[in-house]
């Protein structure tokens, strides 16, 4: 196995390795990408604030978030077609997640189903579901996902509209991918994920083919895709779905302190504070701008986690001393599911581990749970710089 000492270097095998569709469908945020590129250098902008000669021995990364244990304060985001990443993907990620002791994130999206993955897997894993119109096709997924026991639902709120990324459209994305001379000439070059994709059935959207009303295989897909997702979204719509689970439910997609205290209201367990890894709104701030205001507005009442833009341990560290009670990384896991499979996935979660406890114990902390605002130095305008007027 090749050195790997930090996710750049995971990124890089996985960009040779998987088909140029597929890493561009990862690697790009929405129109000029300036949040997605901000999500992760507005991390920059806080310091870590340097203690000696403070008791740094028995360190934990351990803590909870909704109510569950965790290894440390990290949860894989649900990533969807992850099963073209690698074949059977999402099998890969769920059993590196299982192992390391983080929860995983199965997206609507995916391409092995809730009960393939549930079949491959003991301990319980999340499900994430968009806020789709069809009533039907929601309510079975929810029942499915109760059979499969899933621990948490997670309802992405903030794809209403589907966000344009510019490198989707002139690749021709799809599940399975369009075959032109191009993505064929490239494809052939992918030695590894082909024979992969070659052994494995998986290769259509598993939770939805055979499942929503008239899409009985993938070609009737895309027209589904386009009419599936609600525009007229409200509030009211969010309250029904949370009441058709009885489990913790995660809204994932908030970025305003408005609609957090909405999100409140609405007897969410969790929010996480997110603009869908810059895959949304272009020009919206990054989430962990964002964050402080988010925790004034409810962070003594509501359990709040933050995604979007994490690359590092470090990045963990900071948004859980800003008061996040734990984390989502996507494509920090996607680049080491495509770089190496499912061992690729744990060691992207061995690097934010090593990097998240060393950082803590030089901040001179020995459980995340004791981190806070104290352990950074942050600009005086980090969260006042950009304010809504109202
Ligand atoms: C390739 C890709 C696919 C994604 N698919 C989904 C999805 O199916 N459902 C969802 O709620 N979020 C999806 N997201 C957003 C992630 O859950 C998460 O919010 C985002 O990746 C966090 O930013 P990061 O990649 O910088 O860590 C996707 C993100 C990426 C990069």
């Amino acid at each position: 196995m090749p050195v790997i000492t930090e996710i750049e270097d995971l990124k890089r095998i996985y960009k040779r390795r998987v088909p140029k569709m597929f890493y561009d469908y990862a690697e790009s945020g929405s129109w000029t990408e300036q949040t997605f590129r901000e999500n992760s250098s507005d991390f920059d902008l806080l310091k870590l604030r340097q203690r000696i000669a403070m008791d740094m021995d028995n360190r934990s990364t351990k803590t909870t978030m909704v109510g569950q244990e965790v290894a440390m304060p990290v949860a894989l985001a649900p990533v969807g077609l992850t099963g073209m990443q690698h074949a059977d993907g999402e099998i890969k990620a769920a059993r590196a997640a299982e192992k390391f002791g983080v929860p995983f994130t199965l997206s609507t999206m995916s391409i092995c189903s809730i009960e393939d993955v549930a079949a491959h897997t003991e301990t319980p894993f999340w499900f994430q579901v968009y806020t789709l119109k069809d009533d039907d096709f929601m309510k079975r997924l929810f029942d499915r996902a109760k059979e499969a026991k899933c621990s948490a639902l997670v309802i992405t709120v903030d794809l209403q509209l589907l966000g344009q990324r510019h490198r989707d459209l002139k690749n021709g994305l799809s599940a399975p991918p369009k075959l032109t001379p191009a993505s064929i000439a490239n494809m052939m070059t992918k030695v590894q994920w082909g024979l992969g994709m070659l052994g494995t059935k998986r290769r259509f959207f598993g939770n939805i083919v055979g499942h929503a009303k008239g899409v009985t295989d993938p070609s009737s897909l895309s027209s589904w895709t386009a009419e599936a997702f609600d525009q007229s979204l409200d509030w009211e719509r969010i309250k029904q779905f949370r009441s058709w689970w009885d489990g913790p439910v995660i809204l994932k997609g908030i970025l305003d302190p408005e609609d957090a205290k909405m999100a409140l209201n609405v007897g969410a367990d969790a929010i996480v504070c997110s603009n869908h890894g810059g895959r949304q709104l272009d020009g919206a701030l990054s989430s962990i701008r964002m964050l402080p205001q988010i925790m004034d507005a409810v962070g003594d009442k509501i359990e709040v986690h933050l995604d979007s833009g994490i690359r590092s341990g470090q990045d963990v560290l900071k948004a859980v001393a800003l008061g996040a009670r734990g984390t989502m990384i996507g494509r920090a896991w996607t680049y080491g599911l495509g770089a190496m499979g499912e061992a690729g996935v744990t060691r992207a979660l061995e690097v934010i581990h090593k990097e998240l406890d060393l950082s803590m114990g030089l901040c001179g902390r020995r459980s995340v749970e004791d981190l806070d605002a104290s352990n950074l130095l942050i600009p005086e305008d980090f969260a006042t710089r950009w304010k809504a007027s109202a």
